[in-house]
């Protein structure tokens, strides 16, 4: 019996490679089909040797590339820390100009550093289609939050060169300046900018970082000496046919459900808010209980308040996190005369998150009344509404995966990322492969090179598709 069942095994073992094999002699190459569908002609014949090659990534270079970016770091290995415009950042943007220049782009860079490599269409003069995301690190962190979707746009269009592909319009990879909000407490500083922002072009003229280095000093240093005239960063609606993004999930999701490609509908509402206390501090000895106006009681109290008001929504999609809290002058037998939270709340609803802020404004006036501390500053740093992704793209990126035999489910995406300015000049997506256990902003963040694989061939095709159209 055990010898009929192992005799089964092996035959059928052998009608699925024959299966296997035989679809394989049918298989067709992707961008081949994409070019012969909008052009209306056949474009070379495929053959079998062609269809093994075709969208094939180099993922042996591509991991070699993300572990060589994680070596420039200010914080040792497996954790990664590179903070806008320091000497690791620069050397980092380097690094991908390089990589850019290799691949046959022409590369660009504008007032604030963010990077364009293009490679031009056979119809230039149409608006490009763009894809690409961030390099930069908040302290400790991993090495493939942003830079999978640099180097793997990058490798995206090395994928299309070697397929034989022209593209109609011309495709470009961005990399964006300071996605993370690290040095001036700004969020997605470049794309913002990209976007038009003139009341961010007037606070960078007057913000400095947690050292009192003004953002224009820093840009200097980092070699942006035209960092002043920050309005020709703006880029005019339209400038972009389409931008895409290709970015790990940064949850769970994708990973629990063995998905290989999460297509991204929309990106949820961040908000962040920036508070100071000021009480009178004293002796943590000689000062009664009584007497005392603690600025850091305020503030502790307050982060309770955020996630009371978080969880008080009743919705699994509000977030509230205080991820800063410093207190003055911080010695163990002072009673803190001063304290700064930086709270971050988001929600896929724009109007719940408001209400939240709204809440967190009242605790932070009733806290600073009762505790008899004063409340010195509440500032909304940014208050940014959600972003839809763009229809045709959806359908673009969902046809891709496919076309790659992928699996892939829609979702929405609860970090933000530079796709949600990106949206307001351009019909903008995204492209989420899983991560280890959705482990990210922390050293552990991992996602194996045989899923950055396959987001970059659905970049590539979705790339090729719409750079046709
Ligand atoms: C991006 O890094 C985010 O915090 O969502
Ligand atoms: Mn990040
Ligand atoms: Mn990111």
């Amino acid at each position: 019996m055990g010898l009929r069942f192992s005799t089964l095994l092996v035959l059928l073992y052998f009608i699925y490679g024959f299966v296997v094999i035989s679809s394989n002699k049918d298989e067709y190459d992707p961008t081949i089909k994409t070019m012969e569908e909008f052009s209306g002609y056949p474009i070379h014949e495929p053959d079998f040797q062609d269809s093994l090659s075709s969208l094939s990534v180099e993922t042996e270079s591509l991991q070699r590339q993300i572990d060589e970016l994680a070596t420039l770091s200010d914080t040792p290995a497996p954790s990664v820390t590179r903070v806008l415009y320091t000497e690791k950042d620069v050397l980092a943007r380097r690094y991908i100009k390089n990589l850019m220049s290799l691949s046959g782009l022409s590369v660009k860079e504008d007032a604030v550093g963010n990077i364009f490599g293009r490679w031009d269409g056979y119809e230039s003069e149409l608006a490009p289609v763009s894809s690409g995301s961030h390099i930069d690190a908040i302290p400790y962190s991993g090495k493939y939050d942003g830079v999978v979707g640099v180097l793997g746009a990058i490798e995206a269009i090395n994928v299309l060169k070697r397929s034989g592909f022209k593209p109609k319009r011309s495709l470009e990879v961005i990399m964006f300046t300071s996605e993370e909000p690290t040095r001036f407490g700004i969020s997605c500083l470049g794309s913002r900018l990209l976007a038009g922002s003139e009341e961010l072009a007037q606070l960078l003229k007057k913000t400095v970082d947690g050292q009192n280095i003004s953002f224009s000093n820093a840009a200097r240093l980092a070699g942006y000496e035209d960092n002043e005239a920050l309005s020709s960063v703006f880029l005019k609606k339209g400038s972009y046919s389409a931008f895409i993004e290709l970015h790990i999930e940064q949850g769970p999701i994708l990973e629990e459900e063995a998905t290989s490609i999460g297509v991204v509908t929309a990106i949820a509402a961040p908000a962040s808010i920036k508070v100071d206390f000021e009480g009178n501090g004293g002796h943590a000895g000689a000062a009664l209980m009584p007497t005392r106006n603690d600025a850091g009681l305020a503030a502790a109290e307050l982060a309770l308040a955020v996630e009371k008001h978080v969880l008080d929504s009743g919705s699994i999609d509000t977030v509230g996190t205080v991820g800063i809290l410093e207190l003055h002058p911080g010695a163990i037998n002072s009673i803190p005369s001063k304290s700064h939270l930086e709270i971050d709340t988001r929600d896929i609803d724009e109007k719940r998150r408001n209400e939240v802020i709204e809440k967190i404004k009242e605790s932070a006036l009733s806290i600073s009344k009762k505790r008899g501390v004063k409340l010195s500053e509440f500032k909304i740093v940014n208050q940014d509404p959600p972003a839809l992704s763009d229809d045709e793209i959806i359908k673009a990126t969902e046809s891709s995966c496919k076309e790659l035999n992928l699996s892939y489910k829609k979702m929405i995406s609860r970090a933000y990322h530079d796709s949600l300015f990106m949206a307001r000049i351009s019909p903008m997506g995204m492209i989420f492969i899983p991560c280890y256990k959705g482990y990210s902003h922390k050293p552990e963040e991992f996602s194996a090179i045989e899923d950055i694989g396959n987001g970059v061939r659905v970049l590539a095709l979705t790339l090729a598709k719409l750079s046709m159209s």
